[in-house]
């Protein structure tokens, strides 16, 4: 009976240490002592999302002085604000998080602040008003990415000679409420009003992933097949976008077949813009690791900092897009 107790408490011990961490309250990172960080993802749901997972986590490694605490919300704001929620009991050094949509963090974000820990934020943006909350913020100006866009279709459809034409558009959106769809989808529906000519036959969610958007694709040529502009915002999208136009027998090209835009860049998505069947991708920078480090070394270090970081971003179209650049793509 006793060595049963025994062998019980010592499986409770072994699952115990698996599956919890012990992280002392922070005293602040010392030259001998890993600086924790506590990092809400939002989860997996594109190649652009699983490349700036292992960019913070190769940055942010035990070799580089970190001691990095990992949480994935499976795309759940209420699971990032339980994660944020942990961080500050385990008392950690930093907060790292990926906000999934704009507004809601405000009272964790206080909880955070109250506790005297540094927030982090990379990717997207949260709400103006949330920002006095945040240390400092690394991402994408999503704005502009939607405004490269479309100013690149402007620019097309007159060297083509349709600036005249009736443009029918189908718009599949991010997640929505998150800043990555509020910046693209705002900078299509202003283009769609500066042009009457321009229409938005459709506009769903296809929450960023591939298998969302065949579907939403399917049923929209159910409907009609009548498009010219597939604006999908990002990689995955458009890539269940054009699995499902190719099944229906529609061709995807910048030339004599419906025009594919997206966002990201990734190295799958490239080879597309290469066969031509995407015909811009404005790059969406998911290698935020390095920019992270840089930021957490300085604060140790009692450097001042750079509050609002965008990363420099390119865009790449079918007309000049070349093998070598896919090959040097590191996502
Ligand atoms: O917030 C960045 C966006 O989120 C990327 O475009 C998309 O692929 C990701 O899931």
């Amino acid at each position: 009976m006793i060595k049963r107790m025994l062998a019980i408490a010592a499986c409770l011990a072994v699952l115990l240490c698996g599956c919890t961490k012990e992280v002392q309250p922070s005293a602040g990172a010392t030259k001998d002592k890993p600086i924790v960080v506590g990092f809400s993802q939002i989860g997996a749901e594109s190649e652009w999302r699983v490349a700036n997972t292992e960019s913070v986590k190769s940055s942010l490694s035990e070799d580089n002085g970190y001691d990095l605490i990992f949480d994935d919300a499976r795309q759940e704001q209420e699971n990032q604000i339980r994660a944020i929620r942990t961080f500050i009991q385990q008392g950690v050094d930093y907060i790292v998080f990926s906000p999934k949509v704009e507004t809601g963090w405000e009272t964790v974000l206080q909880e955070a602040k109250v506790a005297g820990i540094p927030v982090i934020m990379i990717d997207r943006d949260i709400e103006a008003k949330d920002k006095g909350l945040i240390t400092a913020c690394i991402g994408s100006d999503f704005r502009k990415e939607g405004e490269k866009a479309v100013q690149w279709l402007e620019k097309l459809m007159v060297q083509q000679g349709r600036g005249a034409n009736p443009i029918r558009i189908v718009d599949i959106q991010g997640t929505m409420g998150s800043a990555a769809q509020v910046g693209r989808t705002a900078a299509m529906e202003q283009a769609i009003a500066r042009h009457s000519n321009w229409k938005m036959v459709v506009q769903e969610c296809g929450d960023f992933t591939r298998a969302k958007t065949y579907e939403v694709m399917k049923n929209t040529l159910k409907r009609t097949k009548d498009i010219d502009v597939v604006y999908c915002e990002n990689d995955g999208e458009a890539l269940g976008a054009i699995d499902a136009m190719e099944e229906a027998g529609l061709k995807c090209n910048a030339h004599d077949g419906v025009i594919v835009i997206s966002f990201d860049a990734t190295k799958l998505a490239l080879k597309y813009c290469l066969e031509g069947k995407i015909a811009l991708d404005v790059e969406c920078n998911p290698l935020q690791g390095p920019y992270v480090d840089g930021i957490i070394k300085r604060l140790q270090r009692g450097e001042p900092i750079e509050k609002v970081k965008y990363i420099d971003e390119t865009q790449f179209d079918y007309f000049t897009i070349t093998k070598g650049m896919i090959e040097n793509r590191k996502y």
